[in-house]
């Protein structure tokens, strides 16, 4: 007999259906609760509440374990490419090479963005943050594309605005950067990578070339496949409710991007060498930040540390840790942040603060120091997640669409005013 989940609510009793998953997750489908009984639950933040039955992304928290499509982000991390990766996400399978060859040549195809675009870019001026920019152009990209509005189309016309997509970000974020410095923008190179176009869109100059250096190229594609998706996360689950509106992928996956703005979330890996810049001008005590940050009448807290699902260890941020010795290593780079990140997270982790509440570095610690040692400005840091992020957000819509989701409409409890008579200006 399937399990069934009892309610008690005003002496009746009500049976509803538990749902186990593939790796044995379970929940209780509330599904027919507001029909059957007239409640509704509550969970400020989403803690404990299962916003839908996803094939993409399995996550345990407590043992510190990520997979894409059952394949564990170790492996996925060492061997593939981030192209791989994307298919991989977006499609349910590793490519063949046949595969692989045509998805990657689609993509390549359509890396220019419309020459009137640039003059979108001219118009911000040049403190503009990035994510500010790139969240506005990804929506902007809906405009010249009109047939992409209808989210159901057929899967060609699907998968041309998803290449589409991943094309142009890359060349988005570049001329982001680009245009903050008030720098020319530079043309993609289509005989380069997505990593490698990256760089040279961003490093290259009209007047020297920039030779994209393969430690670099492979630290970007080690980083853009460890981000590249965390299931329902608060942009993804802001990219499936904006889709589940049937508004299109490009206002849908800005959303994202201004979901994953805030210091939270993907901001924090800026908030991050923000914090160690802060706690190295201020001597380098770390203790002091330390106490600061278990001081409940003090807002600051330890940036990249913390997780709402991982109460154990980031299984991201260990292969970052190590990634970040290796590309500093092999680029000759001495960064005395660094060494502040690793006493912090000595001291942080040793602390009975941080162990009672399971704060551990998440993914986050240690991104930021690679992009810093490659170059990247800091308030390109959370445009970088993004772009990892692409895929990820990218299958979600595409699995929420195709499922033919509900509208995302969650209830609250009122508790404000009860009726009252409308009292007129001169009586208040
Ligand atoms: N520094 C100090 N205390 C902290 C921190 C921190 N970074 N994170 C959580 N706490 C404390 C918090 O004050 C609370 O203490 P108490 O129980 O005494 O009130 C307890 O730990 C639980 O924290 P919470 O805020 O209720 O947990 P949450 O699941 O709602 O928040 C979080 C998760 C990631 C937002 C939070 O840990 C945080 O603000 N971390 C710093 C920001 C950060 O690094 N974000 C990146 C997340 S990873 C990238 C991504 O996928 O977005």
């Amino acid at each position: 007999m399937s399990e069934v989940a009892k309610i008690e609510l005003d002496g009746k009793v009500y049976e509803f259906p538990v749902i186990t998953g593939t790796e044995n997750e379970k929940a209780i489908d509330i599904s027919a609760l507001r029909s059957k009984t007239g409640y509704i639950t509550l969970d400020i933040g989403y803690k404990n509440t299962g916003a839908t039955q996803s094939a993409i992304t399995f996550l345990d928290g407590e043992e510190g374990i990520l997979r894409y499509r059952g394949y564990a982000i170790e492996e996925v991390a060492e061997k593939s490419s981030f192209m791989e990766v994307a298919y991989l996400l977006i499609y349910g399978e590793l490519p063949t090479q046949k595969q692989l060859d045509n998805f990657i040549q689609s993509i390549t195809r359509h890396t220019l963005i419309h020459e009137d675009m640039k003059q979108f870019f001219e118009a911000y001026p040049s403190k503009a943050h990035p994510m500010g920019v790139l969240a506005s152009m990804v929506c902007s990209l809906s405009t010249f594309y009109p047939e992409s509005l209808d989210p159901n189309r057929d899967a060609a016309a699907k998968d041309l605005t998803i290449h589409r997509l991943l094309a142009k970000l890359p060349t988005l974020a570049a001329w982001a950067y680009k245009n903050s410095m008030r720098h020319p923008f530079m043309y993609p190179k289509n005989d380069l990578d997505y990593c490698s176009n990256f760089l040279h869109m961003m490093f290259a100059m009209p007047t020297y070339d920039y030779d994209v250096d393969p430690v670099i190229s492979s630290a970007l594609n080690k980083l853009l496949i460890l981000h590249a998706d965390h299931e329902q996360n608060c942009s993804t689950s802001t990219v499936r409710i904006v889709g589940s509106s049937q508004a299109n992928l490009y206002a849908s996956i800005s959303a994202g991007i201004t979901a994953l703005w805030g210091p939270l979330h993907g901001g924090a890996n800026q908030a991050v060498i923000e914090m160690l810049e802060k706690i190295h001008k201020d001597g380098g005590d770390v203790a002091k930040f330390v106490a600061k940050a278990k001081d409940k009448n003090d807002s600051f807290r330890l940036m990249g540390f913390g997780h709402r699902v991982y109460k154990n260890f980031d299984p991201r941020a260990k292969i970052i840790k190590k990634a970040c010795d290796d590309v500093l290593n092999k680029l000759g780079v001495q960064d005395p942040l660094l060494d502040i990140a690793k006493q912090l997270e000595q001291v942080a982790l040793e602390d009975d603060y941080f162990k009672a509440r399971n704060l551990y570095p998440n993914v986050d610690f240690y991104s930021g120091i690679i992009y810093k040692a490659i170059g990247i400005p800091t308030d390109m840091f959370t445009v970088m997640f993004a772009l990892g992020r692409l895929p990820g957000w990218i299958a979600q819509w595409k699995e929420m669409i195709e499922k033919g989701e509900p509208i995302g409409r969650p209830r609250q409890v009122y508790v404000g005013e009860t009726p009252r008579s409308y009292v007129s200006i001169e009586n208040r």
